[in-house]
């Protein structure tokens, strides 16, 4: 990854005032500087296809590709050969690679994983704490629901497998591209403030409050603290308090490390290598929360590459518009009330109209963000969940269909 190159900044960093090219997929995938691409976004709109199949163009091309996924669809997951959570990278099979399907040195590959979120925060704990230790930890009730169902658990987790990978490529070489899909959050933002929440979660008053009884002898207990703590016995009882004291207590030498490691993630994301894509669906909400995401990346000075408008109204053919087609429709129906040829004109009508509010929305956030290169992929007739797919949608994507 170099430095030689930086990605478009927008908001006050930009400095090009003209509306941005559309987002040039291909140059991209094949700009070597890329190592890391990060598909954001609300939601079910389309993230992990996209990492997906923008990994797989990736490879096709001639890189060396990881993608790293979460909780990918059973039949895409069967397709990549990645059913099962081992939190290990899986070659892809069916590619079709130039020069044949080596891996040999330097050859373009393509490894696939699902994120254990799980596994991953095991794995965080045993290399940081000795082996008696993170027994304690691992066995502890309080930290197995926190490890598997924290909100925050799975960005944060993400963030932290990206981290590895990252490091392991660099000492290896086996990666030039990391290509990273997020969870399904409500908020594209979750991603970036999760990792923030949890750790301050770990490190908070709270905690400490807590930790305070299982630390110190009694005596430096305040009435207060009583008082709280029994009212928490009361709430959680005895043994949950118990087990969170305990957990915290094992846990407390980890926070620096959890913390200086969220950090360098943060760094990695904010390098000229990263390239970060929203992706939304051509909806006022999802574009609402892809704006929002596009104004964070601003604020954070992380590089956004562009948006991506996924599922988008296939345009219908013809060149009738949509008050033509309604008014032909409405005047073959009072002829005929079961027109065949009625029927098709509405819908016809139907959508175009839904053509032209998609249109109208991509405008309008082109107008908020003129800088932010964007591609416009159609929906598919049915589910993507093959390679074949996948590399439907990058055709799409690259605009070379
Ligand atoms: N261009 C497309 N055409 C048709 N179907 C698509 C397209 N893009 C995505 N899909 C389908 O939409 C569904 C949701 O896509 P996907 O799982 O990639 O979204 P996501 O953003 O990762 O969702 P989540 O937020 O739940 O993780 C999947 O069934 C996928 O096959
Ligand atoms: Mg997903």
């Amino acid at each position: 990854m170099t430095k030689a190159r930086t990605r478009t900044r927008v908001g006050p960093l930009a400095t090009n005032p003209e509306p941005a090219p559309p987002l040039d997929v291909d140059a991209l995938l094949d700009d070597r500087s890329t190592g890391i691409i990060v598909c954001c976004g609300s939601g079910g709109v389309g993230k992990t296809t996209a990492s997906a199949a923008l990994a797989l163009r990736a490879a096709e091309r001639g890189r060396r590709v990881v993608v790293l996924t979460i909780d990918p669809a059973r039949r895409l997951a069967q397709s990549m050969g990645i059913e099962a959570l081992d939190n290990t990278p899986r070659p892809v099979k069916g590619l079709k690679l130039p020069g044949g399907n080596g891996r040999s040195k330097g050859a373009p590959l393509l490894d696939a994983m699902m994120l254990d979120m799980k596994r991953t925060f095991d794995e965080v704990v045993e290399s940081q704490a000795n082996a008696e230790k993170a027994r304690q930890i691992l066995e502890n009730p309080f930290y197995i629901a926190l490890s598997s169902s924290f909100a925050g658990t799975q960005e944060y987790m993400a963030m932290e497998k990206l981290g590895q990978i990252h490091a392991d490529a660099k000492r290896d070489g086996t990666y030039d591209l990391i290509v990273v899909d997020t969870p399904p959050s409500r908020s594209a933002l979750d991603f970036l403030d999760a990792p923030e929440r949890l750790s301050s979660f770990l490190d908070g008053r709270f905690i400490r409050l807590l930790l305070t009884p299982a630390r110190g002898p009694a005596r430096m207990m305040t009435a207060g603290l009583g008082l709280i703590t029994s009212a928490l016995n009361r709430i959680l009882g005895t043994q949950v308090l118990r087990d969170m004291q305990t957990f915290v207590a094992a846990f407390d030498t980890l926070f620096g490390g959890f913390r200086a490691r969220a950090q360098k993630t943060f760094q990695l994301l904010q390098a000229d290598g990263t390239a970060f894509l929203v992706v939304a669906a051509p909806e006022p909400d999802a574009l609402r929360e892809a704006a929002y995401f596009v104004e964070r990346l601003e604020e954070d000075d992380m590089p956004l590459a562009g948006l991506i408008v996924n599922r988008a109204s296939p345009a219908p053919v013809g060149t009738v518009s949509a008050d033509e087609a309604m008014a032909a429709s409405e005047r073959l129906r009072k002829e005929d009330p079961s027109s065949l040829t009625a029927g098709l004109l509405r819908l016809h009508a139907d959508q175009t109209r839904i053509v032209e509010r998609e249109a109208l929305l991509r405008d309008r956030f082109a107008a908020a963000h003129p800088q932010v290169p964007t591609v416009v992929v159609p929906a598919l007739a049915g589910d993507v969940h093959d390679l074949d797919g996948l590399r439907r949608v990058g055709e799409l994507m690259a605009g070379t269909d």
